[in-house]
């Protein structure tokens, strides 16, 4: 059985789909913080298998040690429990620092106390900042966090690091992620952000169908080719099934040391303005824009040096630009139109 923290949550109901369509059993643990609960019943209907579902908030050690002392067949771990809003975490920082090193400590020490092995974490290209060079490798060396929520990817690499060094059966893989977008082609299951988004593809979608007036394209005086800020937007689907890889991998004892970190990317960088372009051409629609000032503390321009996850891990990610957008949009109507 896989467990998988945060699994009703964006990334983690993506990759729960996956793990089920590779005939793993499935335990979900969520707080519900920021994902609801129809989402079990949306992965049944795609897979046509149901989860186990627990609704246990991971801050709570005593709750998380009964919930290993229920399932005793636990043999991994996805980790994906985390508050992920940058801004937020600026303004909250406890909260972050709580949520997600909190979390992940009490998650760990149950796996210490019964003897779980196996654990993928949701990291983040957010440990590289801004690097000098381009494309980033898994050598490329970390920058100091600008972000509390960085901060606690930076340090949730080192606790895997150093609880590596100290136990020999503890075996860790960190998925650093770019940008994931788009929704599962079913329709079924996508991105459903809190309020107000503040990632670039949900703002989009709504954009699109009317929620918000106008997309705020932040900057177009960057040192890239059309001045807007370029990143590596990463299929969901295709992130997805880096997980079941990464899990797989560990299972069969695959790994070459017992912490490992990968670029989860497609290698290719696309700007905001691409983006915007891409959407609109195939999904035809007409987007309200305008080019603002910068935000503050973007960084200019990243995207992965993907050869290491190619070779090493056996994952490529397979889908275009194009089909993303089209998943995007479709999940955004089909959402708008349950909710009426
Ligand atoms: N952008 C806009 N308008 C918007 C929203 C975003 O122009 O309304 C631009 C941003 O300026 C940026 C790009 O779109 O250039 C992507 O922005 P996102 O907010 O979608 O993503 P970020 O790259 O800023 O953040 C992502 C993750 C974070 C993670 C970070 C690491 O969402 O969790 O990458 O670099 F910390």
């Amino acid at each position: 059985m896989i467990l998988t923290t945060g699994g009703a949550g964006y990334i983690g109901s993506h990759t729960v789909v996956e793990l089920l369509n590779a005939n793993f059993e499935v335990l979900i643990v969520d707080d519900l913080s920021n994902s609801k609960k129809e989402v079990i019943d949306r992965i049944e209907q795609i897979t046509g298998k149901r989860p186990i579902f627990q609704q246990i908030d991971l801050k709570d050690k005593q709750k998380t040690f009964e919930l290993f002392q229920k399932y005793k067949n636990i043999e991994a771990i996805i980790h994906f429990a985390a508050s992920k809003a940058v801004g937020e975490s600026v303004e909250n920082p406890l909260k972050y620092y709580e949520n997600n090193i909190g979390s992940l400590l009490n998650v760990m020490l149950a796996m210490k106390e019964f003897g779980v092995a196996n654990f993928v974490f949701s990291s983040s290209c957010t440990v590289y900042g801004q690097p000098e060079k381009l494309p980033v490798t898994e050598q490329t060396e970390k920058k100091p966090a600008e972000s509390p929520y960085g901060n606690t990817k930076m340090i949730s690499e080192d606790i895997l690091k150093d609880y590596a060094v100290a136990n020999k059966n503890f075996k860790a893989i960190a998925l650093r992620y770019f940008n994931p977008i788009g929704a599962h082609p079913s329709g079924l299951i996508g991105e459903l952000p809190n309020g107000v988004p503040t990632n670039l593809v949900p703002y989009v979608t709504q954009t699109a169908c009317g929620l918000r007036s106008k997309l705020s394209i932040f900057g177009n005086d960057y040192n890239t080719p059309d001045g807007s800020c370029i990143r590596d937007y990463i299929n969901v689907v295709d992130l997805a099934e880096a997980h079941v890889v990464a899990i797989k991998r560990l299972l069969e004892c695959k790994n070459k040391s017992n912490f490992e970190f990968f670029n989860i990317g497609t290698g290719e960088g696309v700007s905001v303005l691409e983006i915007v372009n891409t959407f609109e051409k195939v999904n035809k629609q007409k987007l309200n824009y305008e080019i603002v000032s910068r935000r503050a503390g973007d960084i200019e321009k990243i995207w992965a040096e993907t050869s290491y996850a190619n070779t090493e891990l056996g994952w490529k990610a397979k889908k275009s630009l194009n089909e993303t957008l089209i998943s995007a949009w479709n999940w955004e109507q089909n959402y708008r139109a349950i909710q009426k």
